[in-house]
């Protein structure tokens, strides 16, 4: 069985939900206290033992990979001032054991698509796909609780929430049996079926496990939900060949790439951050 290594962030994504915030910088440099998005995103993976993180990135992107380099100038500086609290902060943003790869998206034509991208780097390996905007906070990474369930099941793994009835047109929606506490085999994905119509209430939610096979059938599929090169289309192809799991994770996500949810994501890290937590908790006492 292959170790995973390699983790797939799509960046590509435009941001219009965030705009103007987003007019010039990318919504995953969006920050949750004073982290943006796509650092918890890699330190999740981090955390599950990956080493490569592969961004699928397009155009207004750049300070992603900014984000992730060396800033000379500013360490230059917080060193010559002796910050060496901030210094640290900022040299530490990627542990030197993590490689960062960059691939350009040139047209924004569906996440499947944004992934099939990342095949000539993860070509013949298992790997993982986090969505950023999906901020999971859970006591054990949710990247590194899936690839427990991997481990055991040697197969595909999609983390999973119970979603109200009316969301299900947000999201991938799954069928499945239950096999063990907290992981179903799934039997059927649609993307973003209509409440009536939807399977279940089971909502995929930004994490995944996949097989390099996955990538036979994005190649394949047609544009689906939205005009829309959907992942959600290649994963239903390849579970008519390979075991598919579903994992109902345990942790909170706050749906970033929404208003609400990214308002949620600060009150629950602002409430949890060491120097603002107590502070932060009297001032909401507070609000009425
Ligand atoms: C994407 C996927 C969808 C999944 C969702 C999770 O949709 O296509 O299957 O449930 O992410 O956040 P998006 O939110 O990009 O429309």
């Amino acid at each position: 069985m292959k170790k995973i290594t390699k983790a797939v962030f799509p960046v590509a994504g435009m941001g219009s939900r965030f705009l103007p915030a987003t007019k010039a910088s990318p919504k995953e440099m969006m920050p949750v206290v004073e982290k943006p998005l796509i650092q918890y995103a890699v330190e999740e993976a981090v955390a599950a033992g990956i080493t490569d993180m592969v961004f699928i990135t397009g155009r207004n992107k750049r300070a992603i990979e900014d984000h992730f380099d060396k800033a000379y100038e500013l360490e230059a500086e917080l060193a010559a001032d002796g910050k060496q609290e901030l210094l640290r902060i900022v040299q530490e943003v990627i542990p030197k054991h993590v490689n960062c790869i960059y691939i350009r998206q040139p047209e924004a034509l569906g996440l499947g698509h944004a992934v099939l991208c990342a095949q000539p780097v993860v070509n013949g390996e298992p790997f993982a796909v986090i969505l950023a905007d999906d901020l999971i906070d859970g006591d054990m990474p949710i990247i590194k609780q899936m690839v427990g369930v991997y481990k055991r099941h040697h197969c595909s793994v999609l983390g999973v929430q119970e979603v109200p009835r009316e969301q299900t047109r947000q999201y991938g929606i799954v069928s499945s049996t239950n096999l063990e506490p907290g992981v179903e085999r799934v039997n059927g994905i649609v993307e973003k079926p209509m409440p009536a119509a939807a399977p279940s209430t089971l909502a995929v939610v930004g994490r995944y496990i996949l097989t390099p096979r996955i990538f036979h059938y994005l190649a394949r599929v047609k544009p689906g939900a939205g005009g829309e090169i959907q992942l959600t289309d290649g994963i239903a192809a390849l579970m008519q060949e390979e075991k598919l799991l579903a994992y109902r994770f345990n942790g909170t996500r706050y749906d970033c790439g929404c208003k609400l949810g990214y308002l949620q994501a600060q009150v629950a890290f602002g409430l949890k951050h060491p120097e603002l937590r107590d502070e932060f908790a009297a001032y909401l006492a507070t609000v009425k």
